[in-house]
């Protein structure tokens, strides 16, 4: 993968640097979108607001542009909206679909072309395991895992033949700054609620932030030339 170029979004977070440092460890050349990347050690910084239609439609090309290419983009950014539909804010949904769908969508539309160009590439989507299954008290987060795992696949099939191999990583809990503030909006420790959670999972832990990590990278690597339109399911037994 030396010298491959890739964007990764939501980078200062935690799945997001942990691919961020696994593509660099491989000689990647890698391009971080976030709202604050200072933080985060890259080729090339692009932070900003992904519900900013301009900002996400051109990241590609500013990235293209820095790093005289795009091989690899990896659409990890995300935000979770708790409760029922009947709990559900206007806010929450615009919040939902702006970030978690319409900056993929975005992106992708910008990089498809580039990438085309160029000869392929590859888009790693981060979705989740409730994009496959319905899970409770999520509803709109549910339905925006759901969308971009249906949009990685509907991309897939059509620019496959193109050489852009579109996937999607769906994860069960991870151990990131996502799932502990969620334990601390609900007053409980996130340490001991992260032990408890480990009971639940079959292979006896959730995942850390490397777990997922890795498999992205593989996905975007050529030894994942033939998985094309996968919704590939790193959950530790845990359905
Ligand atoms: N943590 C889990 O248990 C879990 C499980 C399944 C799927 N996921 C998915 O994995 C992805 C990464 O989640 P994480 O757990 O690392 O969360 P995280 O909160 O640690 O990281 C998410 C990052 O996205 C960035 N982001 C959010 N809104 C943005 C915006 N408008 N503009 C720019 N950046 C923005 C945040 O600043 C943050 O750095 C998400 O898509 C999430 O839905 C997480």
């Amino acid at each position: 993968m030396r010298g491959k170029v890739a964007l990764v979004t939501g980078a200062a977070g935690g799945i997001g640097s942990a691919v961020v440092r696994a593509l660099c460890a491989r000689g990647v050349k890698v391009a971080v979108a976030d709202r604050d990347v200072s933080a985060v050690e890259a080729d090339a910084h692009f932070p900003g607001d992904l519900r900013d239609a301009a900002y996400s439609g051109a990241l590609p090309e500013a990235v293209a542009k820095a790093l005289g290419g795009l091989d690899i983009v990896v659409n990890n950014a995300g935000v979770i909206t708790r409760g029922k539909v009947t709990e559900t804010t206007d806010a929450d949904w615009s919040l939902s679909l702006g970030v978690n769908v319409e900056a993929p969508f975005r992106i992708s539309r910008a990089a498809i072309p580039l990438m085309a160009k160029a000869g392929g590439g590859a888009i790693v989507n981060i979705s989740s395991c409730w994009g496959v299954r319905p899970g409770p008290n999520h509803a709109v987060y549910c339905m925006t895992k759901a969308a971009i795992a249906s949009l990685t696949q509907c991309m897939a099939i059509d620019h496959a033949p193109q050489g852009i191999r579109i996937n999607a990583v769906c994860p069960n809990e991870v151990n990131t700054p996502m799932l502990r503030t969620g334990f601390s909006i609900r007053g409980l420790d996130p340490d001991t609620a992260v032990g408890e959670l480990n009971k639940t999972v079959p292979i006896g832990r959730i995942a850390e932030p490397e777990d997922i990590a890795d498999v992205v990278v593989f996905l975007a690597s050529n030894e994942a030339r033939y998985v094309c339109g996968a919704l590939v399911e790193v959950n530790g037994a845990k359905f």
